[in-house]
């Protein structure tokens, strides 16, 4: 598939009004995007699980205009009360996919949306929230051309997600879904996410992840800054090659459920995408000393009980906390007992493993 497969060129339907619902995931990466090229294309592939309880609810209402506008018109709700400094960024976002969506300005838009996970929790709620108004608006695009398979409704839901954030291309289907070209994964594309092709063995399939709150208070560099950093980095051609390399090694380690590998992978990733933060000009850290703490208190636990409990991070100082079903009592009680601590309030969300969007 190439961009010009997604622009909509003609519909053989009429559609006045109506109102959409969908709730979409949030997503964690194994292998990290960090660093993209234009048009959110992504400097290297990357894979996630996707989320269960943190999700974006969305319900977009659209009505026909008596002519169409020369600019985009939408009111934004955000957990029922307007939300006006959202709405540079849906701007921004409806100007990248007119072209693909051509009735954009011929309508009105209200955006109701909410989220699952509590306000300002350091939780990107981007991944969720665009990939949940990208379903919104190909269920207009079906209604308007009836005959789009599934197939290319979720691709074309997917590829518009990522133009509103790159993460968010991953939150259209789950279980694990890869983002990017790679050699290995023929389907692969760098436009939109696929669910990974191959054998996944049992014990990845009902994966816990725990999110640990160490911060809840807004970033100080954004994830779109951050990226930008990765533009003349001195390390940022062996980083992309490493996850190249990282998801040709994951291939084997799902298949055959090696968690000593899965663990060694992932906790390196989540590493050294604050690596590449902490090499860029300027450099920042977004790890605060309770992350490292939870890290040794994990690395700890592991050594001295055998369990396959590992960590992953975002792009930003909440830790993300990985397990199998089969050890979720004695890992739960462990966070419950050591970890908890350093959560800012006390607050942690239990997710797991999930199986995308869905309308409602
Ligand atoms: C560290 O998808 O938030 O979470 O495309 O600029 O919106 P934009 O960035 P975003 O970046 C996410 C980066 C990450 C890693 C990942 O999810 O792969």
């Amino acid at each position: 598939m190439t961009e010009q497969d997604f622009v909509l060129k003609s519909h053989p339907k009429n559609v006045d009004q109506g109102s959409i619902t969908y709730r979409s995931p949030s997503n964690i990466a194994l292998v990290k995007y960090w660093g993209k090229k234009e048009n959110q294309i992504p400097e290297n592939p990357s894979i996630s699980f996707t989320l269960d309880a943190c999700a974006t609810t969305t319900t977009l209402a659209f009505k026909k205009l008596d002519k169409k506008s020369n600019k985009f018109s939408f009111d934004l709700l955000f957990e029922g009360k307007r939300k006006d400094d959202f709405k540079p960024k849906i701007e921004t976002f409806f100007e990248r996919i007119e072209l693909y969506l051509p009735f954009l300005k011929a309508y009105s838009f209200t955006i109701e949306t909410s989220n699952s996970f509590p306000h300002s929790s350091g939780i990107a709620s981007s991944a969720s929230g665009m990939s949940a108004l990208a379903l919104c608006l190909m269920a207009i695009e079906q209604q308007l051309n009836p005959d789009i398979s599934d197939k290319y409704f979720n691709q074309k839901a997917s590829f518009l997600a990522r133009l509103g954030s790159g993460s968010a291309c991953r939150s259209i289907e789950g279980s694990l879904m890869q983002w990017g070209h790679h050699k290995g994964v023929p389907d692969s594309s760098d436009l939109y996410g696929v669910i990974y092709p191959f054998e996944v063995h049992e014990v990845f399939k009902n994966y816990h992840d725990t999110i640990l709150l160490v911060d809840k208070g807004q970033k100080q560099v954004s994830s779109t800054v951050g990226h930008d950093l990765m533009h003349g980095h001195p390390f940022a051609k062996k980083r992309f090659d490493q996850a190249h390399e990282n998801l040709t090694k994951l291939k084997n380690v799902f298949a055959t459920g090696n968690l000593k590998s899965f663990i060694e992978i992932v906790e390196s990733e989540a590493l050294t995408l604050h690596a590449m933060m902490m090499t860029s000009q300027p450099y920042f850290i977004l790890m605060k000393p309770k992350t490292l703490e939870i890290i040794n208190k994990i690395w700890a636990f592991r050594k001295e009980t055998g369990s396959n409990i590992c960590f992953t991070l975002d792009a930003g100082a909440n830790v993300h906390v990985l397990y199998p079903e089969k050890e979720k009592e004695e890992v739960y009680q462990f966070i419950k007992k050591e970890l908890v601590v350093y959560c800012e309030n006390g607050q942690y969300i239990c997710d797991r493993i999930g199986f995308g969007a869905r309308k409602l």
